[in-house]
């Protein structure tokens, strides 16, 4: 007897932490996973991982800023596995800078890998997902779609990949595609690894729970997302353990 046919779900950025915590995750649910990096040697692992675990992965090289390399990535992954049901576009990257010290040069990159790419490749997606019935879509934005000191272009993408899930989600509903973003707060990552120790400790300070996010909290909600009978469309999800409520509180003791 065959094996049942498993849904396909690309993730890019899939050779960083939080990526490989998503694919992981997806493929315990049962997803045949595409781990998709500029980093061939991150998305192998994760790759590796997977399928020690016992789970379906391939990996592949992606440059999410360009655009034959998207095309690529999915032409090769419906010649491969001849189905997209999930797309998670995780792929981000961080170019912190103050106004005054911004430039076109930090600027398009950022663009390119967190927004143009993300929209291009959900695009792609469309005709393959509705010839299976319908999908999902999920955008990692971050917290910093709300505004960051100090971030503008990085709040920028994010802020823009928003307003991209909301308008996707009301065009795409009708043929049963879902989107819908992740903002993620403080999550302890090579990427956030930059910030300054006070920055984190504020950050930690200022959030309810008391604690830092970890790319396994991402991962769960990214999941649920893909779920095929979820009702949950064009929503954009804190995982921030209450830092976006609001203020921290006045009183001594409850934020530094
Ligand atoms: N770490 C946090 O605190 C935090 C908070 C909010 C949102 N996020 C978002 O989560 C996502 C994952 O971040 P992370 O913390 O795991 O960082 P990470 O640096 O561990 O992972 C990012 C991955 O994206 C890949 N990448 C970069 N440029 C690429 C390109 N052009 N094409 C394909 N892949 C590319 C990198 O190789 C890396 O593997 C990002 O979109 C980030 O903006 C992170």
């Amino acid at each position: 007897m065959s094996a049942p046919v498993a849904p396909v779900a690309i993730v890019t950025g899939a050779g960083g932490a939080i990526g490989a915590a998503i694919a992981t995750r997806l493929a315990e649910a049962g997803h045949l996973v595409v781990a998709a990096d500029l980093d061939q040697v991150g998305a192998a692992a994760t790759r590796a991982g997977i399928t020690t675990g016992g789970g379906r992965a391939d990996a592949c090289r992606l440059d999410v800023g360009d655009q034959a390399s998207r095309a690529e990535l999915v032409a090769g992954v419906l010649d491969r596995h001849g189905r997209i049901d999930v797309l998670v576009n995780c792929a981000g990257i961080l170019r912190d800078a103050r106004i005054g010290d911004l430039t076109e040069q930090t600027l398009l990159p950022t663009l390119a890998v967190n927004l143009i790419g993300p929209l291009s490749l959900a695009r792609q997606v469309i005709d393959p997902m509705t010839s299976e019935g319908g999908g999902s879509i999920i955008n990692i934005a971050s917290r910093a779609w709300l505004g960051i000191f100090g971030s503008a272009s990085y709040s920028m993408t994010k802020g823009a990949l928003v307003g991209v899930t909301r308008s996707l989600a009301l065009e795409l509903g009708p043929v049963g595609i879902r989107v819908n973003a992740i903002a993620p707060g403080y999550v302890q990552t090579p990427m956030s690894a930059s910030l300054p120790p006070q920055v984190v400790r504020r950050s930690v300070n200022a959030t309810p729970l008391r604690r830092a996010g970890n790319p396994d909290d991402v991962a769960r909600l990214a999941t649920e997302l893909a779920h095929p009978q979820s009702f949950v469309t064009g929503q954009v999800i804190a995982v921030c353990g209450g830092r976006t409520i609001g203020q921290p509180g006045m009183a001594e003791g409850t934020a530094s």
